[in-house]
């Protein structure tokens, strides 16, 4: 070879990293943005990154686009470590044609999908686009299709993880609404379907970009994102905080740390958590971070239907997915979001072998004409189904109420959890002892001389004889009354006797899941 050659290769190469040249470089930096290689950098551990696909190039010959040059096809892709484990990458390069995604820039990110499913790798996809390439036509949209397929076959396989780092719009958003985790970073990152101008011209409303689909709207409003960064190196981190919790794929368990807590630690704080009087709330977040290893919890949708609790601990170095009722919002009850946050976390962790824990705080499910209008039986659905489906170890902790079929839906022993715990303080019944005094205890009440008085007498016989865990535990629907403070120690207990826990399933084609 001769060193021309090498040094052709060398300048082609830097000319293809220097994307869509300085002054767009310059004007992505203006906005608070990095570019497709930095970010991709800033991921991968240092000099990890293997690039696939940069001397791809584009056969489009519309519009003048035959004598326009696209280093990259404005896409970055190829394979890297974070944290010393695989992963598949790629990021749109907004400074070549904004991003837009054509034909052969599709094609690229298919390879890296492709890739990621064959070595089972997650993938994780940074998104800075203007979309379809408008100049292409059908051939962006077949691109998109494309994507959106493999996106669907890799489900369940590899996890799939995607960023949101500037515009995504159009139909480009199905991709990430496709994968398992969405982050967005907070004022420069935003999805819709149509923008603020064409809803305008078609419903007359006025939004503003930010408000309409920026990440804190699909943080808290409409639960499409799971994670919002103030800013991309904190976005950075928190990818690799997830990835910290998740296998490599369907076939391998989430990687254990040792742990640098005590397995044994005793938590006096939990058997005064549960306040006296049932109608009062406490923060069931305080009770998570009581029993995770070194306190520490990464919480999935933080914003969104705040009155279910989802995300991740360790517990003795094992990661564990946790779903608790949060009684300080809507008293815990369940509601339409709340069901669907639920089970797609569920459904999330059982795909990935993440055990499952539930905390229990649940008064039933919220009433409402807006809610039975909105499908609550539908979604409430989801949930009985997310937890019947899943066969990864459960373990259930009622720590108050657990009424009707709310307290089926969680976890319950009916669902098959593997092991069902429940403090002193729990109250498993059909309804409340106010709401079922009133129903049962009519006659008596009425008929009295002091209808208060016999009415609060009746509540407590109810509350004595049925609203206790002992009736339940009983019947062996629930395994064990404990002391709170000894949660930590019986869950990391229970976790690591189910470690090899084995259910098959019929088999069928796939089941048919309430959507
Ligand atoms: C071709 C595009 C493009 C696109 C941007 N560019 N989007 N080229 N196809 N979709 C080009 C611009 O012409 C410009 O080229 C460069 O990228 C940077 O764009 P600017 O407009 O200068 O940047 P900015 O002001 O930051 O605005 C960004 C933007 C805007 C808001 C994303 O570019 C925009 O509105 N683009 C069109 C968005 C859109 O309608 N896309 C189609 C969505 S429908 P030069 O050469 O001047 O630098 C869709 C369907 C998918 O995606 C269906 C899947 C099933």
């Amino acid at each position: 070879m001769t060193n021309s050659k090498i040094e052709q290769l060398r300048q082609a190469k830097e000319q293809i990293k220097l994307g869509g040249g300085a002054k767009r470089i310059e004007k992505q930096h203006a906005s608070g943005k990095k570019t497709a290689r930095e970010r991709i950098l800033s991921l991968l551990d240092e000099g990890s990154f293997v690039e696939m696909d940069a001397f791809v190039k584009h056969r489009c010959t519309n519009f003048g686009m035959e004598n326009k040059e696209a280093p990259g096809e404005g896409v970055v892709t190829g394979y890297g470590t974070v944290d010393g484990r695989l992963v598949y990458v790629f990021a749109q390069d907004f400074t070549v044609i904004g991003g837009s995604l054509g034909e052969m820039h599709a094609a690229k990110i298919c390879k890296a999908q492709e890739m990621a499913m064959k070595v089972g790798a997650p993938i994780i996809g940074i998104n800075d686009s203007g979309g379809a390439r408008i100049q292409e036509g059908v051939d962006a949209l077949s691109g998109y299709g494309n994507i959106f397929y493999n996106n669907t076959i890799a489900s369940g396989v590899v996890p799939q993880i995607s960023v949101i780092m500037g515009p995504c719009a159009g139909g480009a958003v199905y991709s990430p609404a496709l994968t398992d985790f969405i982050f967005m970073v907070n004022q420069t990152s935003n999805m819709f379907i149509t923008g603020p101008a064409v809803i305008k011209t078609v419903t007359g409303e006025e939004v503003s970009k930010e408000e309409l689909g920026g990440a804190m709207t699909h943080n808290k409003v409409s639960g499409v994102a799971h994670f919002i960064s103030n800013n991309e190196d904190e976005c950075i981190e928190d990818i690799k905080r997830l990835l910290s919790f998740l296998p490599s794929n369907n076939l391998e368990d989430a990687p254990i740390y040792q742990s640098e807590d005590t397995m044994n630690r005793l938590s006096e704080r939990l058997n005064d958590i549960i306040p006296a009087n049932a109608n009062k709330p406490y923060n069931m977040k305080e009770v998570i971070t009581e029993i995770a290893d070194n306190q520490d919890f990464y919480e999935v949708q933080p914003y969104f239907a705040q009155n279910i609790i989802t995300g991740f601990i360790r517990l003795n170095g094992q990661p564990i997915g946790v779903i608790g009722n949060q009684p300080k919002i809507l008293a815990g009850c369940l509601d339409i979001n709340a069901s669907d946050k639920a089970a797609r976390f569920i459904r999330t962790c059982n795909a990935f072998n993440i055990p499952l824990l539930s905390l229990v705080d649940v008064p039933g499910f919220l009433p409402g004409v807006s809610q039975e209008y909105g499908g609550i039986i539908r979604h409430g659905a989801k949930m009985l189904y997310a937890y019947s489906e899943a066969t990864v170890p459960k373990v259930t902790v009622i720590l108050r109420k657990a009424y009707g079929g709310a307290y089926i839906a969680m976890c319950s022993r009916h669902l098959k959890a593997d092991v069902v715990l429940a403090w002193p303080t729990a109250e498993i019944a059909v309804m409340g002892p106010e709401g079922a005094a009133n129903i049962i205890f009519k006659n008596d009440i009425q008929g009295s001389n002091d209808p208060l008085a016999t009415r609060s007498e009746k509540i407590t016989e109810y509350r004595d004889t049925v609203a206790n865990p002992y009736v339940a535990a009983s019947r062996g629907y629930v395994d064990d009354v404990i002391e709170p403070m000894i949660t930590r120690q019986r869950l990391i207990s229970a976790f690591d006797m189910l470690a090899t826990k084995r259910e098959s399933r019929p088999a069928k084609k796939h089941g048919n899941m309430p959507l």
